[in-house]
């Protein structure tokens, strides 16, 4: 590595408010890769995105500084003096790729500028790896290219998921029931009980003939048999409601009123799945349980610290889980915490990612 231009594609996709880093699990797991490459004399140029076109990666930039001296090039089309003029340990960071459009477009003019910069590629971004963007499918046309040792263990670790140990209870959050029906059908065979809560339960009470009332829904959802009549998929049997004058009551999913949005799971419904995990070998968890943007992670907190006291292997994911969970300062209390969100998911349903068969 010694006085090679590594370009080292990371996610600093990392939440950031007022100008400062709100969470930086990705950022301190991204660390050890770049200290190591410095250690061995390599040039570091960081790509990354963060948000979309208009998101920035100075308040990453700045938090970086606290580790190494790291230099920032605002211009894609305005690097080569910086770069060229780069000693070896250095640390350049690019800013937000998806200000350009040939980084979503995967262009491939793109992808052989950012390429003009290093003389091998690695990928350390697992988490961003399910898009089929220049940084990660392009530069590697161009560049010796490998994985990071971050990714490879991502890869490794969610791959035991592929043969767990039993009873494997999965637990899956979130929203948009629609873009998890592969994953929710093929772990409909692999996990003994899947466990299913935030937004996705409101769509299963709609498919099924519950009242939903305002509840947040995924119109383009569209079960099949298999999800609807399966037995080892359960949903909450009692919910938190909000009502149109914020007041909060715990119900039936029968009984919810069309002025009333779902906002988390019940206690008993969190006691079920606790129930679940005490008796199981493996737990799988993406995904918050509730509405927590909205003040409603009770439901999610709560499952964070029984799965942690548990005792049981446990791999916890999901950008919006993290970010709760992270709070709760339990996240060494799992066997693994994916960085990735939608990547993970991704990964479990296709066993692989496109930022895995652009290297092939
Ligand atoms: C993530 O946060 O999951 C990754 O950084 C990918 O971000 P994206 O969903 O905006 O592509």
């Amino acid at each position: 590595m010694k006085s090679k231009k590594v370009l080292l594609r990371v996610d600093l996709n990392v939440p950031v408010s007022h100008g400062v880093v709100d969470d930086d699990f990705r950022i301190k797991k991204t660390l050890p890769t770049i200290e190591k490459l410095r250690k061995e004399g390599a040039k570091v140029i960081l790509l990354s995105h963060v948000g979309e076109k208009d998101g920035t990666l100075r308040p990453i930039y700045s938090y970086l500084r606290n580790y190494f001296p790291v230099k920032f090039v605002e211009d894609v089309y305005k690097a080569k003096d910086i770069v060229g003029s780069m000693e070896e340990t250095e640390v350049v960071l690019f800013e937000n790729l998806r200000k350009w459009e040939g980084e979503k477009d995967n262009n491939p003019e793109f992808a052989k500028h950012l390429a003009s910069f290093g003389d091998l590629y690695i990928n350390e971004a697992f988490s961003a790896s399910h898009r089929e963007h220049s940084s990660i499918v392009g530069i590697p046309k161009h560049l010796p290219s490998s994985l990071g040792d971050l990714f490879k263990k991502e890869v490794e670790e969610l791959s035991k998921v592929f043969d767990p140990q039993h009873p494997f209870v999965f637990v899956l959050g979130g929203v948009k029931f629609s873009t998890k029906i592969p994953l929710i059908e093929k772990f409909l065979d692999k996990a003994d009980q899947i466990h299913i809560a935030g937004a996705l339960m409101n769509d299963m009470y709609k498919a099924k003939g519950f009242p939903v009332g305002k509840s947040v829904v995924d119109d383009s959802f569209d079960p099949s048999e298999k999800i609807l009549n399966s037995s080892n998929l359960f949903l909450p049997t009692d919910v938190v409601v909000e009502d149109s004058k914020g007041e909060v009551y715990i119900k039936k999913p029968e009984e919810v009123l069309p002025n009333e949005k779902i906002m988390d799971i019940g206690p008993e419904s969190l006691e079920k799945i606790h129930n679940d995990i005490i008796k199981c070998e493996f737990i799988l968890w993406n995904g918050p349980l509730g509405n927590y943007e909205n003040g409603y992670s009770e439901g999610t907190n709560e499952l964070a610290h029984r799965i942690s006291e548990s005792g049981k292997d446990s791999i916890i994911g999901g950008g919006d889980t993290l970010s709760v969970v992270s709070k709760l300062n339990i996240l060494d209390k799992f066997t693994f915490v994916s960085t990735a969100g939608g990547a993970m998911l991704d990964f479990l349903a296709n066993g692989t990612l496109p930022g895995i068969e652009a290297l092939k």
